[in-house]
């Protein structure tokens, strides 16, 4: 049998000199609440989680009913144990800090608790992903700007992907490992060991009705991608779009390719659809530390200062030497 996640983080933590376990507590909470989600989202219609909540968040969107409920499951299963000062998610408009009656701890996370919420009522694909941070030594009420870290201070970053199988898959800054969730045991086991990203790919993903709002640049690329065989590339390309950021990722991770959400004109008011803080860093780190690249499209998403907890960023990312043509269009247009 292979390693259990926890075993793994535990082995991790060893090689960290003065690490008190606390890391490992944080994460082994955070497994809890993706096992928790694992169940309601495949339960689905079952225990009556399907449909829409009739309420807003944030930005705007209509919250599905799971969109609010695993926000809570993830709240519960984190907000006990004394490892989080605070946390931030997609799904509430300012921080969380730890209620009084529990300890305080010295991370802070922010969350999507249900990505590609879009696609659940017809079974389609979702997930969570986090991003863990420090909490500024010294500060024992956090707020929003504590959080305003650039994706660089990254201490952990994660997603759990509920697909036909449910895995979770982290990076702490020493490469990507994938771990499996066997429901009859209960537990994660490590089944994708060093995931790497191919530097080359024939696939690429992004939302073709945006077309006409993208830039000049992204126009080109994609525009080559068509073209295939008989175009400036050569080359013919396949094309694929989940709407589930977390499974375009976990492909990309699998088998390489690129993923695109990048700026558009469509709404003045949103530069790009994904929020930095709990979508783009996390999954950009994660992708770095595969080999891969994520870009704006004019820099390195992991060195955006925040400027606010929902803030969006356009988001190109994935195999390396396709990442460096778009960024190159960017540079020269
Ligand atoms: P969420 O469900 O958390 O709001 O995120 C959905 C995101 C992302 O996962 C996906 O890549 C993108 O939105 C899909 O957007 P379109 O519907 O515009 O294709
Ligand atoms: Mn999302
Ligand atoms: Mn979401």
């Amino acid at each position: 049998m292979s390693k259990s996640l926890l075993q793994f983080i535990i082995e991790e933590q060893r090689n960290i000199p003065g690490a008190t376990g606390d890391f490992t507590g944080l994460l082994n909470d955070i497994v809890s609440a993706c096992k928790q989600i694992a169940h309601d989202v495949n339960k689905g219609a079952l225990i009556g989680v399907l449909g829409s909540a009739g309420s807003e968040n944030v930005q705007g969107e209509t919250q599905k009913k799971l969109d609010v409920i695993t926000n809570e499951i993830f709240i519960k299963a984190n907000e006990w144990s004394g490892h989080l000062a605070a946390m931030a998610s997609e799904e509430m408009d300012d921080i969380y800090p730890i209620p009084a009656q529990y300890p305080k701890g010295k991370y802070l996370v922010t969350f999507d608790p249900l990505d590609g919420s879009s696609n659940i009522d017809v079974n389609i694909s979702v997930g969570t992903i986090f991003s863990i941070l420090r909490c500024p030594e010294g500060v024992t009420e956090p707020t929003a700007a504590d959080f305003m870290q650039p994706g660089t201070k990254q201490v952990c970053a994660g997603y759990a992907l509920y697909g036909p199988a449910t895995m979770i898959v982290l990076t702490t800054g020493h490469g990507v490992n994938g771990f499996t969730l066997d429901r009859d045991v209960g537990d994660f086991f490590l089944t994708h060991p060093n995931m790497s990203i191919p530097a080359d790919t024939a696939e690429f993903a992004i939302n073709m009705s945006n077309r006409r709002f993208w830039e000049e640049p992204v126009q080109r690329y994609v525009e080559e991608c068509v073209k295939g065989k008989d175009g400036g590339r050569e080359k013919n390309f396949n094309m694929r779009w989940v709407a589930s950021m977390v499974a375009e990722v976990h492909r990309i991770l699998t088998r390489g390719g690129i993923f695109m959400y990048p700026f558009d004109t469509k709404d003045p008011t949103k530069p790009g659809k994904l929020r930095l803080m709990y979508e783009a860093n996390p999954m950009s780190f994660i992708v770095e530390q595969a080999g891969g690249l994520s870009s704006t499209g004019r820099g390195r998403i992991m060195e955006i200062v925040p400027s606010g907890l929902h803030q969006r960023v356009p988001v190109i990312l994935g195999s390396k030497n396709e990442v460096e043509r778009v960024v190159g269009y960017h540079l020269e247009g």
